[in-house]
């Protein structure tokens, strides 16, 4: 292991997403559900960061993601690094990549939407990336960056 100081323990084996903006942390948690991991997991929120000013870092002992389950954080925290430990040393790092599509986690934002109205889970096409837009399947309307709600 690199000989310096972490300001939240190093893990022997599993995941690190880092360069969490510092407001998107705990949508991240919730995102991934980590309320119902029972493995290790240590959080650490608004550390010093060079790029970001503050930012959040989530270790998740014994945990490795599957492509399409990580990604979804991309929507809150597109600027998050996911570090694979093995062994102590950082093997791989990957960075998160908004999917096509998007089932459950955003609220859409049209109050008429039947998935405001009825028991719908919500469904939305990405229609773009960068600037993030999400077209409800329902009701067509778009959800934007600075409206989505996490649910
Ligand atoms: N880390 C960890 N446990 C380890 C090894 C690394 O928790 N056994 C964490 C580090 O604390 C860091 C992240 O994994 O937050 C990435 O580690 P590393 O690549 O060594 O750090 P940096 O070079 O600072 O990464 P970056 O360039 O992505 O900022
Ligand atoms: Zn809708």
């Amino acid at each position: 292991m690199k000989d310096k100081q972490l300001s939240v323990s190093a893990i022997k084996e599993g995941t690190v997403i880092d360069h969490i903006p510092a407001p998107a942390l705990f949508k991240v948690v919730s995102i991934l559900n980590l309320e119902e991991l029972d493995t290790m997991i240590t959080i650490g929120n608004s550390l010093g960061s060079k790029k970001l000013g503050k930012k959040g870092i989530i270790k998740l002992s014994n945990i490795f993601f599957k492509d399409n389950e990580i990604n979804k954080i991309a929507l809150v925290a597109p600027s998050a690094k996911l570090n694979i430990i093995r062994e102590y040393e950082v093997v791989e790092k990957r960075v998160v990549e908004i999917p096509d599509e998007i089932h459950d986690i955003v609220k859409c934002v049209n109050p008429k939407c039947i998935t405001n109205n009825e028991q719908v889970s919500t469904r939305f096409e990405v229609v773009s990336k960068s600037d993030v837009k999400l077209k409800c399947h329902y009701c067509e309307k778009i959800t934007d960056q600075d409206n989505i709600e996490i649910i």
